[in-house]
């Protein structure tokens, strides 16, 4: 051994030491905070009886029903026999207090309560819903967000959020596609990442942390014609390789608990579905936590035809579902599927171990009224520091579609036309799911402007138009009888007029317009993703006059923006913004803050193509361009997107550099550095994402056109240019192939960068084994 050698031997080793000791100590923490729980549950266990081992996985909810038309009866009483394990549907830390003493003072056993919610963006302070969250391209904003999410949850007694929905969504016609980051398997799985730790954060322990739930396993984003609750069919390969993997990161950033979805998966409902439940989320990617079903989920495999309330109880509990929420299937019928030997005593344990390790991890045995503390709760709600953190998150989420001759920004000056039913309008600024949220605190477009240029800039503000005319449509929208959408008193043609004639006085046009709160979410499925017709016919109106016409979008999905994109001079796409909507718009239209999100799901032209995704697989007939006989496209229209994946403009313009690589041909476990330099070359600063695609053009099987595989989001002042790099590895190759297994084969790749999936710069490398 030399000795240059034997230093650096000595040095390793050192460093290896150093490295592994606090590993090593780390992990014997670990097992003997396991061991302790174990203990802990074990001793607890003996003293229960079969009954409140059952009753610990029945989950209900209290007060109104949320998503399906059962609700839960003698709530209390059932709670004092030690016949309910957790609730859902209350907040409020006098609420989840009178609650919680039920349970620990009245019931034999003083076991506490898990409190759970759907907070899915937010508790009070709103942020942007998922979709427009994952558009920031920011990991470390979306994990504040789940963070500050978690500490007004917990302010109000809350320890379990139904959220990250990590279900890849490739169909815009379904409304849930709002509620998830797109259709990107490994951007996917860092939003998942990033929410589960800013939920749990370091320990559950803590008195702002929750436990996250993620759902829905799985598939659910599959449903066929993006009906909602409809079937998912879908090859193993293409699970194992486009949809599994965001739940597998949410297993590996160690999440708490899991939520069965409504849907088939192999024609297995989920809730019942062994090989799901059990085979590959427990035995092959090693989940500790626990299973909940979806709302009713185990009685609507009755319907899915699987048989009777008892069987199919029976058939989610040995899938290895833990907690039947609402329908209480498990409640009134595993006692008597024991005794009939359908399940077995071994099985009613572990799921009531499950459930008690969830209540341990999250503290609830040391304290059960842990974070229940109303100095707490009014400091944190609504604190001015979450408005200002949920201000920055919704401008980062907004996307610019369109900005000809740099309409976009504004002059903080002159006069303006505001038009549309979402200018003056507060209650649609929060999107889908917000059970706690208060839409009278949310700010709105006019609101907003007003905030930040005073009488500067004179508003001219017309409606304009219904969010529908359409009856029926307006009906569905107002479900459980709530006046959401109404319409106005003036006939549509004077809604029409009034915008017209604001737009004549003013030098600019804003039209707010686009989804209502309602028109996405779950059971918002859409077949026609126009922006409804009653707000088109007003921007037809308008695009007459000639001005330069704004469209300030709203929208839980991407719509068919064709005319639009034809018709208006900008686009801003700020899905639904949450609480601080108004002023975030505000900022970005008056260039306070340079727009820079990018769309997670693809724009199509028209939902004739649908479902349209960047990373499909090519075919034996490739299109190319254009509509060409016996080739794989259209007669009518073209194969390309509107607005692809990763599209999103920004106030200045960025060039990209040739892909320039540290070696062409590689070798087993070397690493490729592939580097780009991007510039800067218009006025203004701003951020950029770019981003990192491999091409696979030769397999064993048939793979994705491209895939994304990394990205950096860059700050540039004009003029200013950055070297931006990525490390890429045989990790960055691999893939599921016909056994499953997931590797990389050697042979050709494609590096491309770029700042969106279709515009790329390329190279070619060489790796072999
Ligand atoms: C939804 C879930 C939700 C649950 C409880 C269901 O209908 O699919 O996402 O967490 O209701 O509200």
């Amino acid at each position: 051994m030399n000795k240059f050698f034997s230093i650096q031997f000595i040095a390793g080793a050192v460093a290896l030491c150093v490295v592994l000791v606090p590993f090593e100590k780390a992990s014997a923490q670990i097992k003997s905070e396991d061991a302790k729980m174990n203990t802990f549950v074990s001793g607890l266990m003996v003293k229960m009886t079969l009954d409140e081992k059952i009753g610990q996985l029945n989950l209900v909810t209290i007060g109104a029903a949320t998503t399906g038309s059962v609700v839960n009866k003698g709530v209390e009483e059932k709670m004092k026999q030690g016949a309910i394990g957790g609730v859902f549907g209350i907040w409020g830390v006098k609420n989840t207090r009178e609650i919680q003493d039920i349970a620990v003072k009245n019931t034999r056993l003083h076991i506490p309560l898990i409190f759970g919610l759907d907070v899915i963006h937010g508790q009070h302070t709103i942020f942007p819903i998922p979709l427009g969250m994952s558009a920031t391209w920011d990991l470390g904003l979306i994990k504040q967000s789940a963070q500050i999410a978690a500490k007004e949850a917990t302010a109000e007694g809350l320890n379990w959020v139904y959220s990250p929905m990590v279900d890849i969504a490739r169909d815009p016609r379904w409304g849930r596609i709002s509620e998830g980051s797109g259709e990107d398997p490994w951007y996917g799985g860092q939003v998942a990442k990033a929410m589960i730790h800013g939920y749990q954060g370091s320990s559950m322990k803590s008195n702002d942390a929750v436990m996250a739930c993620v759902k829905h396993f799985a598939l659910y984003g599959g449903a066929e014609a993006g009906r909602e609750y409809n079937t998912v069919d879908m090859s193993r390969i293409k699970m194992y390789q486009d949809y599994l993997p965001p739940y597998k990161a949410a297993v590996d950033a160690g999440a708490g608990s899991f939520m069965s979805s409504f849907n088939t998966v192999d024609g297995i409902p989920a809730t019942g579905n062994q090989w799901l439940l059990t085979d590959v989320l427990r035995k092959q990617w090693g989940f500790k936590g626990f299973v909940v079903s979806d709302y009713t989920a185990v009685n609507e495999m009755e319907s899915h035809g699987l048989g009777d309330l008892q069987t199919v109880s029976a058939l989610a509990l040995k899938a290895g579902l833990d907690m039947d929420m609402v329908g209480e299937g498990f409640l009134l019928t595993l006692k008597k599927s024991l005794a009939q030997g359908k399940v077995t005593r071994a099985e009613i344990d572990l799921a009531c171990r499950r459930v008690l390790e969830a209540k341990y991890k999250l503290g609830l045995f040391d304290n059960p009224y842990k974070s229940m503390d109303e100095a707490k709760e009014s400091k944190e709600v609504l604190s001015a520091e979450n408005r200002t953190a949920a201000r920055n998150i919704s401008k980062h989420s907004f996307v610019l579609l369109k900005n000809d001759a740099q309409t976009l920004p504004l002059k903080k000056g002159g006069s303006i036309a505001l038009v549309g039913p979402l200018a003056d309008n507060q209650r649609d600024m929060l999107g889908t799911w917000v059970v706690a949220g208060e839409w009278q605190k949310s700010i709105s477009v006019m609101q907003g402007i007003k905030n930040l240029v005073g009488d500067n800039v004179k508003i001219n503000y017309a409606k304009g138009a219904n969010i529908t005319d359409d009856a029926a449509f307006m009906e569905r929208l107002n479900y459980f009888g709530q006046q959401l959408v109404t319409l106005d008193k003036k006939p549509v043609d004077e809604l029409i007029e009034d915008a017209v004639d604001a737009a004549k006085k003013s030098d600019v046009i804003v039209a707010v317009v686009g989804e209502s709160q309602s028109m996405s979410g779950e059971s918002s499925s859409r077949s026609d993703i126009d922006i409804p017709e009653s707000q088109k016919n007003m921007l037809k109106a308008l695009a007459k006059l000639g001005k330069p016409l704004v469209i300030v979008l709203f929208n839980g999905r991407p719509l068919t923006l064709t005319w639009e994109d034809a018709h208006a001079s900008a686009i801003l796409d700020v899905w639904a913004p949450g609480t601080e909507a108004g002023n975030a718009i505000a900022d970005v239209l008056f260039g306070d803050y340079n727009p820079a999100g990018k769309i997670t799901a693809t724009f199509p032209r028209s939902v004739g193509q649908i479902p349209i995704y960047y990373n499909h697989k090519n075919t034996g007939r490739p299109y190319t361009s254009g509509p060409t006989k016996f080739k794989s496209n259209y007669l009518d229209i073209s194969n390309d997107p509107l607005y692809p994946f990763g599209y999103g403009l920004s106030y200045t313009t960025f060039s990209y550099g040739d892909v320039k690589l540290s070696k062409t041909k590689l070798k087993g476990n070397e690493t490729l550095t592939a580097t780009v330099t991007v510039s800067n070359t218009g006025k203004y600063a701003g951020e950029e994402v770019v981003q990192l695609y491999i091409s696979d053009p030769v397999a064993s099987i048939s793979r994705s056109v491209k895939e994304l595989k990394n990205f950096k989001k860059i700050s540039l002042q004009p003029g200013e240019q950055k070297e931006v790099s990525f490390a890429i590895t045989t990790e960055d190759l691999k893939f599921y192939n016909t056994q499953l297994k997931y590797d990389w084969e050697p042979g050709g790749f494609i590096v491309q960068i770029g700042t969106n999936s279709r515009d790329t710069h390329q190279a070619s490398v060489w790796w072999g084994k």
